[in-house]
């Protein structure tokens, strides 16, 4: 079986300010994650704004370093001790897509240029070799390369730029994709093209996904397997249907809870700094007991541990049923 995805005892630290009179932010604190199998698999990973994601997506990609850890992707090393691949090596088995396409591509660059550059650095194409991989990689999204070529980001809607991203990522036939929410920019009308076009590449090229988002509805509709996050921390892990049919942790039911159950969809939150200064990056209990009705004494004076549920969950929760 592959490693599609590993992480043990994942911390990102953040110091902002001085020395001093700084503060730590606790981006990552101690995840760990872990997802094998010989198919292609779609893991969701869903929590309030600044709970770690997309710092999770960014140590996958190898953008930043963690503080301390260690990771895997598609038995690729990405951090901790081990041999780490080589950047071409890395970007053909791993690949990403961002929120927002108009800022992925410059305005003063024609978005063809982005992908003739991947197939020529990742895939080590020709610059006439490089035409056949971009009309194969956009026929597989639905656009024709003609109707690409020489065109500038402005030329396009929100919905066609996205797929011209997924297009670029597909060119090395990377084993993964991560997608920071993918479709939280686009038309609404059009955000399910773009995740139906996630679940035909899967079946397709057995491509993965770390598909990062707010909305559970898709997280639903396509995920395998689903990790929820509470201010750096993994609070429940496993297989999706499980998770969101029959929630277990207190911070996932109140997500599923929350939010009117014909539409999954949960509004953003912006947390206030002062709740997540040095404070709690000392704090030793559970992140969530200060909002958490079953909440004891002991949440407040020992993190509580994974327990693994019989269904094959992580449950992090003293008193989870
Ligand atoms: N470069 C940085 N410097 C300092 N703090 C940072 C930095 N990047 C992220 N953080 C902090 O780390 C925490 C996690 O941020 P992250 O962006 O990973 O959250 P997120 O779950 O992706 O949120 P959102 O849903 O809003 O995208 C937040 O408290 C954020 O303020
Ligand atoms: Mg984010």
């Amino acid at each position: 079986m592959k490693t599609v995805l590993k992480t043990e005892n994942l911390h990102k630290v953040y110091s902002l300010g001085s020395f001093l009179r700084g503060v730590k932010i606790n981006a990552l604190d101690d995840v760990n994650l872990r997802v094998e199998s010989d198919q292609p698999v779609i893991i969701s990973l869903v929590g309030e704004s600044g709970s770690g994601k997309t710092t999770l997506a960014k140590v996958v990609l190898r953008l930043i370093e963690p503080s301390s850890g260690s990771a895997v992707v598609y038995d690729q090393q990405v951090a901790g001790k081990g041999v780490r691949p080589a950047k071409r090596e890395f970007l053909s088995t791993v690949q990403p897509i961002f929120q927002n396409p108009f800022e992925a591509f410059s305005s003063y660059r024609t978005v063809d240029s982005y992908l003739e550059r991947t197939a020529m650095f990742v895939n080590g194409l020709s610059r006439t070799q490089a035409v056949g991989a971009m009309e194969e990689a956009l026929a597989s999204v639905g656009l024709k390369f003609v109707d690409v070529k020489g065109k500038y980001p402005n030329q396009f809607s929100g919905g066609e730029l996205q797929r011209v991203s997924v297009a670029r990522a597909l060119i090395p036939h990377p084993q993964i994709i991560i997608a920071d929410e993918p479709v939280s920019m686009i038309d609404a009308s059009l955000r399910m093209n773009v995740i139906n076009l996630f679940l035909s590449l899967k079946q397709k090229f057995s491509t993965s996904f770390l598909y990062i988002t707010h909305d559970l509805a898709t997280a639903y509709y396509i995920s395998d397997y689903l990790a929820v996050m509470y201010r750096g921390c993994i609070v429940e892990f496993g297989e999706a249907r499980i998770v969101l049919t029959n929630p277990q942790h207190p911070y996932t039911k109140l997500l599923l809870e929350s939010i009117p159950s014909t539409k999954w969809k949960w509004v953003r939150k912006q947390m206030a700094e002062s709740d997540i200064e040095t404070k709690e990056y000392r704090f030793v209990g559970c992140k969530f007991h200060n909002r958490c009705s079953l909440a004891q004494d002991i949440c407040i004076q020992k993190r509580p541990l994974a327990i693994k549920k019989a269904d094959g969950r992580d449950v992090y929760c003293h008193f989870a049923e």
